[in-house]
């Protein structure tokens, strides 16, 4: 079958692999409808995230249609129609029950490198670095599903294949930004990005009481998208200094929950942003947290700041001082999918949430490598470029 392959940093093309099996009791095979871009990707095309290898199918955001269950899928059968949580649990491991599931201590297929990086290794992700159990990704015409049971989920009648895919992965992240961010009724809101992950965040931020949500980014495109869309208020941080106009429009006070989507590559003019640029290049740290600095300034006093971003390692400069004065509470997570997906494809069948504005691009397999191009430059508008293996 095709499938697109990291061949190197910012190197991608389309090969032919050999087609997945079922290797035990509880996979599933899908064949892909679509699946998408996520910033996710980035990271690792840019070569920020260790442990790729030359012909490593990326791709962890993805719907399709069960084609072969193993013996001991349960809940599946072939026909349906489903969308997949980028991370795997087992579903019976002491993480999974306690509904962490990228936390899971089952899924991850080279337990180790995550011990020495992170002090333990976490779950299994589809299309990512071997520290994460290098499984085989969905920019493919099919794809291995392990614990098929716990991962895929059926998408009701009324929700297209646009709009679910985002269930897989996007939405779900910005779901549990908000929830274990505890954003209630009334809290204000800031989220720094306005990727699909940050746009989502926003959204679940208001079904959750926010009384104002605002959204931070610099890309005309995508502040525009997310005031239309979201229905958030907007900052572009090159027009402004973020921490006063938030402060400014906080009645002083600074947002209650202040969510991270932008990750380790974040954008700065700033010559501290230098530092951290050739810091990160000659790989004297890991990652660049820009946004993450900013969001802890910014929080009020024993606020909560969320960071969805990913990131790999270690960061300098990081405002410990802040935390501890502030008396602010600082959390991050992967995106426990499983927790969340089932009420949010509810959410989405009654029309609360919608995701279709995305899907700014909708490309062939064949062109993949070009979406991810696009994605990455954020060229044309791209918010998320949907690949359709099928055409
Ligand atoms: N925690 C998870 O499970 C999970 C899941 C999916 C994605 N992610 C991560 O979330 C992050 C966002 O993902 P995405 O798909 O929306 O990416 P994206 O690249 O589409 O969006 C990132 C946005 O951040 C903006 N940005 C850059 N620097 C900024 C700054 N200093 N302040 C404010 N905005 C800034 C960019 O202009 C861009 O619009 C990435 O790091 C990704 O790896 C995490
Ligand atoms: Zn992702
Ligand atoms: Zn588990």
């Amino acid at each position: 079958m095709k499938a697109l392959c990291w061949e190197g940093v910012n190197k991608l093309a389309v090969e032919t692999v050999s087609d997945p099996v079922l290797r035990n009791d509880q996979d599933m095979i899908v064949r892909l409808i679509a699946g998408t871009t996520c910033g996710s990707d980035l990271h690792l095309i840019g070569g920020y995230i260790p442990f790729m290898r030359s012909g490593d199918v990326i791709g962890h955001e993805f719907l399709g249609e069960v084609v072969e269950v193993g013996d001991g899928v349960r809940r599946h059968a072939v026909g349906d129609r489903v969308v997949v949580s980028s991370f795997v649990g087992c579903g019976r491991c002491w993480y999974c029950t306690h509904d962490l599931w990228s936390l899971c201590d089952n899924t991850n297929t080279n337990p180790g490198i995550g011990h020495v990086l992170f002090g333990a290794d976490t779950a299994g992700i589809f299309g990512y670095s071997h520290a994460m159990g290098g499984l085989r990704g969905s920019h493919a015409e099919y794809v291995r599903v392990p614990f098929g049971d716990y991962g895929a989920f059926k998408v009701p009648e009324g929700v297209d294949d646009t709009s679910a895919l985002f269930v897989s992965d996007s939405v779900p992240t910005g779901w549990m930004g908000a929830d274990l961010g505890g954003v209630g009724p009334g809290d204000v809101v800031a989220v720094w990005g306005c990727g699909a992950v940050g746009q989502m965040a926003a959204r679940a931020a208001m079904l959750l009481g926010a009384e104002q949500v605002i959204s931070i980014d610099r890309i005309p495109e995508r502040l525009e998208m997310t005031r239309r869309y979201i229905g958030s208020e907007v900052i572009d941080y090159t027009a402004t200094d973020v921490g006063a106009e938030l402060r400014e429009r906080t009645g002083g006070r600074g947002p209650d929950v202040c969510i991270e989507a932008v990750g380790m590559e974040a954008h700065s003019d700033s010559p501290v942003h230098l530092y951290d640029q050739v810091k990160q290049q000659l790989r004297l740290q890991t990652d660049r947290p820009t946004a993450v600095r900013q969001a802890i300034h910014a929080c009020r006093k024993g606020g909560t700041v969320f960071v969805l971003g990913v990131f790999a390692g270690a960061v300098d400069k990081f405002p410990l001082g802040a935390v501890i004065n502030k008396g602010l509470t600082v959390r991050g997570a992967q995106q426990h999918g499983q927790r969340y997906i089932p009420m949010l494809l509810e959410r989405m069948a009654a029309g609360e949430l919608s995701t279709a504005h995305l899907a700014t691009h909708t490309l062939s397999l064949d062109e993949a490598p070009r979406a991810y191009d696009m994605f990455k430059q954020k060229s044309d508008g791209c918010v998320r470029a949907v690949i359709r293996p099928g055409g």
